[in-house]
């Protein structure tokens, strides 16, 4: 995500509570590794953290914590994590975050990382508004039509913020405020560490809750603010899958209209599904049933779909693909590709090729203007220039221990039905002959033939099968050849009319 934010001082820290099990989501996953978009949950949330100029980030992990680190190492090199042993409430999970952390006078933003639908823009505002206000915290809050079981925001008579009382805590003129906590926090650090000196566990959960450090704030004669989120959607909090198939379609929606807004057709929007990490150029048209994952580009004017999958592939100006599977591949511009063709990795096609219905390609160039048309298979070949690959063709790339490479050159016809047995290359304008089984070199220009000459029995059918269907009929035509034999006088021109049919 771009963006022009200037990055948070180097003494600001960003902490992401993602230690819950997440229970509802009945899964052995933990919460904040279930994916969005191909992007867990926790992924989005840095994401937003980073678009907004955060740059130290500190995960607190606890259940699941192997898969949370897995991925915070593999993907998010930049964040570092804790681990919170024991879940002892959410300022248990911040003193942990904190401790190891030299005493610093900076900003500490507190955040979930089960809000996957959070901005960078809504992060750039509320830290815009807490800097200006000199308030000693912010509480990220949102007005909602149903806030059970979310922590109510408590003001007094003048407004001011005076404490967050949690849904099962509070009494019954508190639970009808709709003002609630959305986890979300900026702190003065040192008045952060301060306040979670004296946080104790008295409430029913006897757990140790970091929203208590807003009473022990403003009791001290320090001010907190509420920043109200504008859009109550972005701090959508996910606990079932209920919750995570909406936020999918939100996030999805938000993704389309960006890639809409820039110029490109969705004939579908509700079908298509785009991923963060995809760039597509303007006057793409993509239609109905359509799925793109990080890493695709597709360049100007290119078809996609109905019904295509294209995972990291590249897809030149002009291209078409339609209802066809493709992962890591280059289609070349111009060039067409399916009804039902399976592109796997490595598959590159040149300008204006085709590869065509039922034909999967891995490993393999297709030279410019070259064409697999109907059900092929073609591995680990080299094909060159302008070159016809006839229906049925298999490269024979796998002898049952290894893969071997086939070179079929420039301008050159496989014939229907040809096995290229590799390792084996087929030169320059060769053609190999329909039903052949190719196990040696074909030089360029020559024909290889690679099977039995056909010997026809005649009658066979006549003897072998008489009275049935296929005897009938040969005998009434082997009948009509011999009255059309040369003793008979040619049949007449047909009128001119009929002729020009
Ligand atoms: C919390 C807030 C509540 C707010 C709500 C918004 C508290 C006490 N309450 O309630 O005011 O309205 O979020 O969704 O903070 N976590 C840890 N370690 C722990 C406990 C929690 O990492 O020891 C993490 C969880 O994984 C989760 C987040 O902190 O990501 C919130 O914790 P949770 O127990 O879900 O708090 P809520 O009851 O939702
Ligand atoms: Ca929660």
């Amino acid at each position: 995500m771009a963006t022009s934010t200037p990055a948070t001082s180097p003494d600001s820290l960003a902490i992401v509570l993602a230690a819950g099990a997440g229970t509802r989501m009945k899964s052995s996953t933990p919460k904040v590794m279930h994916p969005i978009l191909g992007t867990p949950l926790l992924g989005w949330v840095l994401d937003a953290l980073a678009g907004a100029g955060w740059s130290r980030t500190r995960v607190v992990a606890g259940h699941g914590r192997e898969q949370v680190i897995e991925y915070l190492t593999a993907v998010h090199g930049g964040a570092t994590w804790v681990v919170q042993d024991e879940q002892l409430g959410t300022a248990h999970a911040v003193e942990c975050a904190l401790a190891g952390v030299p005493a610093e006078s900076g900003l500490v933003l507190v955040m979930a990382g089960d809000m996957p639908l959070i901005t960078s823009a809504t992060l750039d505002a509320f830290r815009a508004a807490h800097v200006e206000s000199g308030a000693a915290a912010t509480v990220l809050t949102a007005r909602v039509p149903d806030p059970t079981g979310y922590g109510r925001v408590i003001r007094d008579e003048r407004g001011r913020v005076r404490a967050i009382v949690e849904h099962r805590d509070a009494d019954s003129g508190q639970l009808a405020v709709d003002e609630i906590n959305t986890s979300t926090y900026l702190f003065d650090a040192t008045l952060l560490r301060e306040a979670l000196d004296s946080i104790g566990t008295g409430n029913s959960q006897g757990e140790q809750y970091l929203t208590d450090a807003v009473e022990i704030l403003t009791s001290r004669g320090l001010e907190v603010g509420a920043f109200v989120v504008a859009d109550p959607d972005e701090v959508h909090g996910i606990n079932d899958r209920v919750q995570l198939a909406r936020a999918t379609r939100l996030l999805a929606t938000r993704l389309n209209e960006a890639h809409q807004r820039a110029g490109v057709t969705l004939l579908d929007p509700a079908t298509t599904w785009i991923e963060p990490g995809v760039e597509i150029e303007s006057d793409v048209v993509i239609e109905r049933n359509s799925q793109l994952s990080r890493g695709t580009v597709i360049e100007t004017g290119a078809i996609i779909g109905p019904d295509t999958t294209l995972i990291a592939s590249k897809v030149g100006s002009g291209a078409c693909v339609v209802r066809s599977h493709c992962i890591e591949a280059e289609i070349g511009p111009g060039s067409s590709v399916g009804p039902f063709t399976y592109l796997r990795p490595g598959s590159v096609l040149g300008t204006n090729a085709k590869t065509g219905a039922f034909v999967e390609m891995k490993n393999s160039t297709l030279g410019v203007g070259s064409k697999v048309p109907h059900l092929s298979y073609v591995g680990d070949a080299t094909v060159g220039d302008g070159t016809n690959i006839g229906a049925s063709t298999v490269v024979v790339n796998y002898d049952g221990v290894d893969k071997h490479r086939t070179v079929i050159g420039d301008h050159v016809r496989i014939g229907s039905d040809s096995m290229l047995v590799a390792p084996v290359e087929v030169g320059d304008g060769a053609y190999t002959a329909a039903g052949s089984v190719i196990t040696e070199d074909v030089p360029p220009g020559a024909i290889g033939v690679g099977r039995a000459r056909q010997v026809n029995v005649e009658s066979w059918v006549l003897r072998k099968r008489a009275d049935t269907a296929s005897a009938r009929a040969a005998e009434a035509a082997l009948a009509a050849a011999a009255d059309l034999s040369p003793a008979d006088p040619p049949p007449a021109d047909p009128p001119p009319a009929e002729r020009e049919r």
